[in-house]
């Protein structure tokens, strides 16, 4: 039994580095002691929800409670214009000198733009974008320093000033993420790319105009990329352009596939995706990156295709089998001798996305089998921010127990339902128990699918 006063501040503030989510607040009920040294973690990151809002005034925002406490990351959330509600939270970004994080993923960016531009110290910041050019050139004068900058649904104005914003963060900016922008076209991403020599991480999805052939006709702009996210296109009618060696940095690759004109999913089986695929994979393999990371998403959650197992095994297994440490194939089902293929034969994977076949368990549990590094295996039904899965099958207890049996590498196993089971070394109970704890999905959202996971 841990008696407080036997620990100091710094003890503390080690421990409750480790919590997260509601513990955080109970913590701090305990003591003063415990609530001095939880502080600097409860509002490290703000964070307000569309439930939350909804409640409110009933529940007390975040903002109006930190005005006393000026170090943080902040993470905005929220709908509805409660005018006493904007002016909390606005005063509170005020306060926080020391603003580093700011994310807003819905349409109400717009009462935080003034107070956005004095922040010095912002690194990262997530808007929906939908903005005047008024507006979207307020933003460009403002934070000079953003490291990572990721726009949603960004209107036209804001394209038009793409490239000038780009200009403006020249010396900072190291990841673009482009998300729904349906304006954005190849001319101005190319004069935004020329003034972003340095950047790492490119992710441009689910915008129009811009496909996979677009995007590799303009990373020669940005030769040290080590990430990059884009959307298949029909290259029917375009060819490639001829493959340099812009991507020899690359280590994560994530692809938003889409499917054109022919017939998609003959017989369920995805051929015409894999040739497009293939021929991606085949561009980059010119440049020979050693990938550590894959995310293929398929576009119908709702009938999923079977991925092609040739493209798995030659163009995943036979080309980055020895590097990946992440494969994530969401949406999309997999046969079990590709699961036991990739288990095999990716020697380093540790991490694993891929969705839970319910009906096979053993058959799936036996093809996991394979691998002796796995760590974690995550359902990809869980990643649908919008949709979890509620109903239908959910893994049991004793199930978990015979897969981290079979799996000894196994540590942790998120189910479609988003529960977390983890092992727990356990010398008096058969080497482990199996323990179950409820995910915060406040992180599954505010991270895109197709970014690296960390
Ligand atoms: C905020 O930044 C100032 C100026 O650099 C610094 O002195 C202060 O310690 C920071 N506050 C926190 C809480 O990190
Ligand atoms: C590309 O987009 C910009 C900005 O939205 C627009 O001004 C320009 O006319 C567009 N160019 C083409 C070729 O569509
Ligand atoms: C790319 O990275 C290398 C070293 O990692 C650096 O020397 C070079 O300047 C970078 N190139 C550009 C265009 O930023």
């Amino acid at each position: 039994m841990v008696v407080r006063n036997n620990l100091n501040l710094d003890v503390l503030e080690l421990i409750f580095s480790h919590l997260a989510g509601n513990d955080l607040p109970t913590v701090a009920l305990v003591s003063h002691a415990f609530f001095g040294a939880v502080i600097p973690y409860l509002y490290s990151i703000l964070l307000f929800r569309l439930s939350q809002a909804k409640r409110y005034p009933r529940v007390m925002s975040p903002f109006a409670a930190i005005a006393v406490h000026p170090e943080f990351a902040i993470h905005v959330r929220h709908d509805q214009y409660n005018p006493k509600f904007l002016a909390e939270c606005s005063r509170a970004l005020a306060l926080c000198n020391n603003l580093t994080s700011f994310r807003c993923s819905v349409d109400s960016l717009p009462p935080f733009i003034s107070v956005l531009q004095k922040k010095d110290r912002l690194r990262d910041l997530r808007i929906y974008a939908k903005l005047t050019t008024e507006q979207c050139l307020k933003m460009v004068g403002g934070a000079a320093q953003i490291r990572h900058l990721t726009l949603d649904f960004a209107s036209w104005n804001v394209m038009n000033l793409l490239p000038q914003w780009a200009g403006a963060l020249r010396s900072s900016l190291t990841t673009l993420t482009l998300f729904m922008a349906n304006e954005l076209n190849e001319t101005v991403l190319e004069s935004a790319l020329e003034q972003l020599p340095n950047l790492l991480g490119l992710h441009v999805i689910g915008c129009t105009k811009i496909d996979h052939v677009s995007i590799l006709g303009l990373v020669h702009h940005t030769p040290n990329l080590t990430a990059l996210s884009m959307t298949t296109g029909d290259c029917s009618a375009r060819a490639l352009p001829t493959p340099g060696t812009s991507l020899a940095n690359l280590v994560h690759l994530a692809l938003d596939v889409r499917f054109h004109n022919q017939s998609p999913a003959f017989l369920g089986v995805s051929s015409t995706s894999s040739v497009v695929l293939t021929s991606i994979f085949t561009h980059i393999a010119a440049s020979s990156p050693s990938l550590t990371s894959v995310i293929l998403k398929y576009p119908d959650r709702q009938n999923p295709v079977t991925i092609a197992s040739s493209f798995i095994q030659q163009q995943l297994i036979g080309a980055h089998g020895r590097t990946l440490k992440t494969i994530a194939l969401i949406d999309c089902y997999v046969d079990l001798d590709v699961i036991a293929a990739i288990s095999g034969s990716c020697v380093g994977l540790e991490r694993f996305e891929v969705m839970i076949p319910m009906r096979d368990l053993k058959l799936f549990t036996a093809a996991l089998s394979n691998s002796h590094t796995l760590r974690l295996l995550v359902d990809a039904n869980a990643l649908n921010t919008q949709h979890p899965r509620r109903s239908g099958p959910s893994l049991t207890q004793d199930y978990l127990k015979q897969m981290f049996t079979a799996v000894a590498s196994l540590r942790k196993v998120v189910g479609g339902d988003r529960r977390v089971w983890t092992r727990r070394e356990d010398a008096h109970a058969g080497g482990f128990t199996v323990g179950m704890e409820r995910k915060p999905t406040s992180h599954s959202a505010a991270i895109h699918w197709f970014m690296p996971r960390e």
